[in-house]
């Protein structure tokens, strides 16, 4: 099998911050631990700045900005909002996420297909301004053309449903979803895209996905933060990679 490249890990630190909002302070401070996953080898860091302020907050998003050697990937909306504040910050890179107020966790994909028109004028100045745009979507033909044609460079596939299936136990559902995925990983990376994916995974459910050819990075975060109250941060970002290497092995 050819791999397109070297398998990245992007670590999400988003739930660090839900924990601490839950009682409105400081503790615990993602960027610390976004600083800890840097040193446990985390290829880049993962921060999704919500309209609701939910996790991540503005001052988070500039910390990291200023504390980070790894490459910030600014997961947000599209809106103008979250466009200015990325145009302001210019990170490494920028995925853009659908968002509803009273989803607990993105849910699905972007619709890209309906909304190609304000999407390519939306993701522009961020190209412009030297961000890698990222479109999150499901594994579906249409969305991958479609996100293709607006000029995003780089898509991650979702992989909420192949997760959520296999914690279920309906395997036939998380086989067909992952056949999904294996298929449109092919057929993005034809049309010119970089794929990346992300979304419920754990260590049961990312050796399949690593080894896909075609993906060049995963995004991880809830299950890394929740094994960290087991294990620490770092054996549980350790861990994942070494599932990641094995599987790419
Ligand atoms: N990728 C994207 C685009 C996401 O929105 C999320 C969740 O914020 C993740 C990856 C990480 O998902 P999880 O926290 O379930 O690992």
């Amino acid at each position: 099998m050819t791999f397109v490249g070297k398998l990245r890990l992007g670590v999400n630190i988003d739930h660090v911050a839900t924990v601490r909002n839950a009682r409105g302070g400081d503790v615990p401070d993602p960027v610390r631990a976004a600083v800890l996953a840097e040193e446990a080898g985390a290829d880049g860091i993962t921060a999704h700045l919500r309209e609701d302020r939910r996790h991540i907050r503005d001052e988070d998003i500039d910390a990291l900005m200023a504390r980070l050697t790894v490459p910030l990937n600014f997961e947000m909306a599209a809106t103008e909002e979250m466009q200015e504040i990325a145009l302001r910050h210019k990170p490494h890179a920028v995925c853009i996420v659908p968002e509803k107020r009273e989803e607990r966790t993105t849910e699905g994909g972007l619709e890209v297909a309906g909304d190609e028109k304000r999407l390519a004028d939306y993701i522009a100045p961020l190209r412009e301004a030297g961000c890698r745009v990222s479109i999150f979507i499901g594994a579906e033909r249409a969305q991958i053309e479609a996100a293709a044609r607006i000029g995003a460079e780089v898509i991650e596939l979702h992989t909420g449903a192949y997760c959520d299936a296999h914690a279920e136990g309906d395997i036939a559902t998380r086989d067909r979803e992952f056949e999904a995925l294996r298929e449109m990983a092919t057929v993005a990376h034809d049309l010119g895209l970089e794929v990346h994916a992300g979304h419920g995974l754990t260590y049961d459910t990312v050796m399949p996905i690593a080894a896909l050819p075609e993906v060049m990075e995963l995004n991880i975060g809830h299950f890394l933060i929740g094994e960290a109250i087991f294990t620490g941060l770092k054996p549980a970002i350790a861990e994942m990679r070494a599932l990641m290497e094995k599987a790419r092995a």
